[in-house]
């Protein structure tokens, strides 16, 4: 008789078991990592998994047919990369052999040095925790050192085709993870700031994001803004102690430029913004960002922080349209 290990090896068809397990939706993710030159190594993968909040655990499973597999079993660090529903090209680049994949993909240092994709749906900056040899994969475990998340729609693979995901933020998505949803709203070289009542200037916030042209600010003013200009321009979580903030930039309707404003609101020429008087240090760096992109009209998709820590970015700047509606 067979031992069971022999019986399981010669009856299991592993074509048909990969179409099996290929049955499973999953994401779409690229992991990434420095070689021992420091030279970036990504490739697609599946395989990942959330595995403990504390301590902040994750795998992913690295084939050791990969090229890049020797970068992943030595490095100390690596980043796992969610793509959104409009990367299926930079999927395809990192499922590939090809040798210079970073060279069209932008990508930053946040916290370990792995390379985060500037453009991604989530990511997840890691410390290797733990390796655990299996079969012809490596199961790499990671401690989730810093990660930053958008809203747009993920990437869904199943049965080695690409999936769309409908809906990705429930109604009231952004209510119950405690997100402010601020404003950069431009008028003629001006950026409106609302007093905060202790001296300070904030973001003017909105209760939810909104697809035609009037905005209901926090505090009752309604401003009429150009149809279709409206960006998601930065999604950023500062620290355990602040609410998340989702920010859009907007531009003031011409027409509602002679508009009365309430007393709390004013416009700031955007090279003269009251850096001193924004209480919220990641708000103060972001409108720094913003005054630079702003004066060359090229707006950027990561947004700085000092700490290098748990500051997300978003896509590049997206029609109102594309954007999904809540
Ligand atoms: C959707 C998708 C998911 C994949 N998931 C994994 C995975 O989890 N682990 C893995 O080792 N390879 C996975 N691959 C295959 C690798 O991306 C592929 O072998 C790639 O060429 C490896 O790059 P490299 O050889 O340059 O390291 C996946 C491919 C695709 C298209």
């Amino acid at each position: 008789m067979l031992a069971p290990t022999e019986k399981t090896a010669t009856a299991i068809d592993p074509v048909a078991l990969r179409r099996a397990f290929g049955t499973f939706l999953t994401g779409v993710t690229v992991i990434t990592t420095r070689d021992t030159d420091g030279a970036p190594r990504g490739m697609t993968a599946n395989s990942f998994t959330s595995v403990s909040l504390d301590p902040p655990l994750l795998l992913v499973c690295v084939g050791k047919s990969a090229h890049s597999y020797d970068a992943f079993n030595s490095s100390d660090s690596f980043a796992v990369n969610l793509l959104h529903e409009a990367q299926t090209d930079v999927s395809n680049l990192f499922a590939s052999k090809a040798a210079n994949k970073f060279d069209t993909v932008n990508h930053d240092r946040i916290h370990t040095g792995a390379p985060v994709l500037t453009d991604c749906l989530t990511w997840f900056d890691c410390s290797v925790h733990s390796r655990v040899d299996a079969g012809d994969h490596l199961v790499l475990i990671g401690e989730v050192q810093a990660f930053g998340t958008s809203p747009s729609a993920p990437l869904g693979f199943c049965r080695g085709r690409y999936a769309n995901v409908k809906d990705p933020l429930p109604p009231g998505w952004l209510e119950s993870h405690g997100m402010i949803v601020g404003y950069l709203i431009e008028a003629d070289g001006n950026l409106l700031l609302r007093s905060d009542g202790k001296g300070g200037w904030v973001l003017p916030s909105a209760k939810r994001r909104i697809a035609d042209k009037e905005l209901k600010l926090d505090g009752g003013d309604a401003l009429t803004l150009v149809p279709d200009d409206t960006f998601l321009y930065s999604v950023f979580d500062v620290s355990d102690r602040d609410p998340g903030y989702l920010i859009y930039r907007a531009r003031l309707a011409q027409e509602a430029a002679s508009q009365p404003l309430s007393a709390g609101l004013r416009f700031f020429p955007i090279d003269q913004l009251p850096y001193d008087q924004i209480p919220t240090r990641e708000i103060s760096s972001m409108l720094r960002r913003y005054a630079r992109e702003s004066a060359s009209k090229r707006f950027g998709i990561y947004m700085d922080s000092d700490d290098g820590g748990r500051l997300a970015m978003v896509g590049d700047a997206q029609p109102w349209a594309n954007l999904p509606q809540i």
